[in-house]
């Protein structure tokens, strides 16, 4: 059997968060390249996955990947969601996780996602019977939530957790945000303190971790076997770098204008080989906050130029990129 989810938490304890349309092949890769090593695919529809839909298969698709990745899975249909985990299990993942702590209405409105949240004897039933049927080959089931539905002061996420781990889920993944709150007020970490110390199974604090020392006052703060990181990479995959530096009680060094650039061009390529040339040099701006200090002289210049070669003739102009005030300071 690979590593369980506990040895890999121990030796990956900052986690790439699932996101959809984000945490794709190439965007997971640029990570790694900076310190990322525990990954999780955006999630996964499991009637897509299920019907071998090519947006799932393309979502589910970890082949590619030079470190372990968890494949997430979301869905209303507790058959289907089992159904769906065999097929995700099939491609050996590092584990299979399952999704109950999406707030988008579309997502709940289907009984999905956060939705299981008002069901917890559901969850919990469906939890067990996925990790149940995947305990034989060897494939660990861990769940991904919130604290709870909301409003309220009380959050279910303690008892829930306990129920779960009782189900035998190998880990959690803790949004510390109600469903209610989608992603507005501030994410209360003591909820997965609280959770942790509540369960023997790992569990992974995730909410407004945006700095390498808020990755390591999160661990600190909550006892929690890992941390993960979702919107802060999409500007900043260093930070998996830096988080490991922070935790080790090491200087955190920032990137480079050089990485910056270098990491900006890695992903625009790889994202140009997956999609195609425009849209992967489309979807790569989406982070050109990658780029830093870079970024505003080179802004308009990159939407200029819809295509790779295009990209790559200003990302590689060494002497034009000399003469933007800011990289005066380029140098190999
Ligand atoms: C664009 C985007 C897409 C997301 N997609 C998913 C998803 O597919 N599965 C999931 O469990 N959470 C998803 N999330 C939630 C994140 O995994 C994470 O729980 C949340 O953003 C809080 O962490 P952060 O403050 O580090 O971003 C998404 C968040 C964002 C911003």
């Amino acid at each position: 059997m690979a590593a369980g989810v506990r040895e890999l938490l121990a030796a990956c304890p900052v986690v790439l968060a699932p996101m959809e349309d984000v945490t794709d092949a190439p965007f997971r890769a640029a990570c790694r390249s900076v310190g990322a090593e525990l990954c999780v695919t955006e999630f996964v529809a499991a009637e897509q996955l299920v019907a071998d839909a090519a947006r799932a298969k393309a979502r589910a698709a970890i082949a590619a990947d030079t470190g372990p990745t968890a494949i997430q899975i979301y869905g209303p249909d507790p058959a289907l969601l089992l159904a769906a985990a065999r097929v995700a299990a099939a491609a050996r993942p590092a584990f299979v996780d399952i999704n109950c702590g999406c707030w988008v209405p579309k997502i709940v409105a289907r009984g999905a996602g956060a939705a299981w949240l008002r069901a917890p004897e559901a969850m919990v039933a469906m939890a067990r019977a996925i990790a149940s049927a995947l305990a034989p080959e060897g494939m660990q089931v861990t769940v991904k939530t919130r604290i709870g539905w909301g409003p309220g002061p009380d959050m279910p996420i303690v008892e829930l957790a306990r129920r779960l781990e009782d189900a035998g889920v190998a880990a959690l993944a803790v949004h510390c945000r109600t469903a209610l709150a989608g992603h507005t007020g501030a994410a209360d970490w003591s909820w997965a303190a609280r959770a942790r110390e509540a369960v023997a199974i790992p569990v992974v604090v995730n909410g407004d971790v945006q700095t390498a020392e808020q990755a390591a006052r999160a661990l600190a703060e909550t006892g929690c076997a890992g941390v993960m990181i979702g919107r802060a990479a999409i500007a900043h995959p260093w930070i998996f770098r830096e988080a490991r530096a922070a935790i080790a009680g090491a200087p955190v060094v920032g990137p480079t204008e050089r990485e910056r650039l270098a990491l900006y061009r890695a992903l625009t390529v790889d994202n140009a080989a997956t999609r195609g040339d425009v849209a992967g040099v489309a979807v790569t701006r989406r982070h050109l906050a990658i780029l830093g200090p870079l970024a505003p002289a080179l802004r308009a210049t990159l939407f200029r130029a819809p295509t790779l070669t295009g990209t790559l003739a200003i990302l590689d102009d060494d002497s034009s990129l000399r003469s933007l005030s800011r990289l005066a300071t380029i140098a190999p």
